[in-house]
């Protein structure tokens, strides 16, 4: 396996031969709903389940080793449900913030939500605020989970913080994403989505431009271990090619010596 090139964070990109193990993994949890729907019960309780299958999948990845795994939760489109079902979502988030955060601090995770913040209810901001400060030390895995979040949102807020004059370069983006508590996280390897819908759904969109996409039709509440495991064996079998030919090496700015890369604008 040989290492040409890194993404906008230095982390290296592994090309022209099989994937080995995602260092990102990002989720669009999809199917709470449904998953209710068709056991006769308010969709309010396969939010409850899918929260289950949040911990799961927290414990798999971890175990897995993982470095990044990132989790849709809540869309900045979501608003738009019907106030009870927004209302069920948000109590959920807070009452697993304070519960999950000893437990990703006991096993040495970082937890972080991006997204919106400013149309969070204060007591949820406050559980936030608190999980990120209990786990600030963890280094075995970053848990982000994504609140209010929408991609096109994140990229936007990103260039409003960029400085003027110089064209941007794509690291000065990045960076931007993270100060705009948006991201800041390498790139996407594996994208996943439950559900059986084949949609990115404004997720992670600067991030995942070189993302392996993996649809599954298990409705998320039934998420376990397995499917995880299932996911990442078809990820080791893909090829990355980032653009490129596997028996052409890409060059890259930084491999070519420049020190400074393309701007995202360039003359
Ligand atoms: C989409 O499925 C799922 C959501 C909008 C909410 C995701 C929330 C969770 C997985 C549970 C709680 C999460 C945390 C982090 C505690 P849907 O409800 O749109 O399902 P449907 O397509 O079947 O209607």
């Amino acid at each position: 396996m040989k290492i040409e090139q890194a993404d906008e964070t230095g982390t290296p990109r592994r090309q022209g031969a099989a994937a080995a193990m995602p260092r990102h993994v990002a989720v669009i949890m999809d199917g709470n709903g449904r998953w209710a729907t068709r056991r006769g019960l308010p969709r309010a309780v396969g939010h409850r389940e899918g929260a289950k299958a949040v911990r799961r999948v927290v414990e798999s990845a971890r175990r897995r080793g993982i470095a990044t795994l990132t989790l849709f939760a809540f869309s900045a489109e979501n608003w738009r449900r019907p106030a009870a079902e927004v209302a069920a979502l948000m109590s959920l988030f807070e009452t697993f913030l304070v519960r999950e955060a000893r437990r990703c601090a006991e096993n040495d995770i970082l937890l972080r939500v991006i997204g919106r913040r400013n149309r969070l209810g204060a007591p949820l901001v406050r559980a936030i605020d608190a999980a990120e400060a209990l786990t600030a030390g963890g280094t075995a895995m970053d848990l982000r989970i994504a609140v209010d979040y929408s991609g096109r949102d994140a990229i936007l807020s990103a260039v409003a913080l960029l400085p003027h004059g110089l064209p941007p370069t794509r690291q000065d983006l990045l960076a931007a994403l993270g100060r705009a508590r948006c991201g800041g996280a390498p790139d996407v390897d594996l994208l996943v989505r439950t559900g059986g819908e084949h949609r990115i759904s404004d997720f992670l969109l600067w991030e995942s431009a070189y993302a392996e996409v993996y649809f599954s039709d298990r409705l998320w509440p039934d998420v376990a271990d397995s499917d995880l495991a299932e996911a990442l064996s078809w990820f080791s079998g893909r090829q990355r090619r980032f653009g490129g030919l596997p028996s052409i090496p890409a060059r890259s700015a930084r491999s070519s010596g420049d020190s400074r890369e393309e701007p995202v604008h360039a003359a």
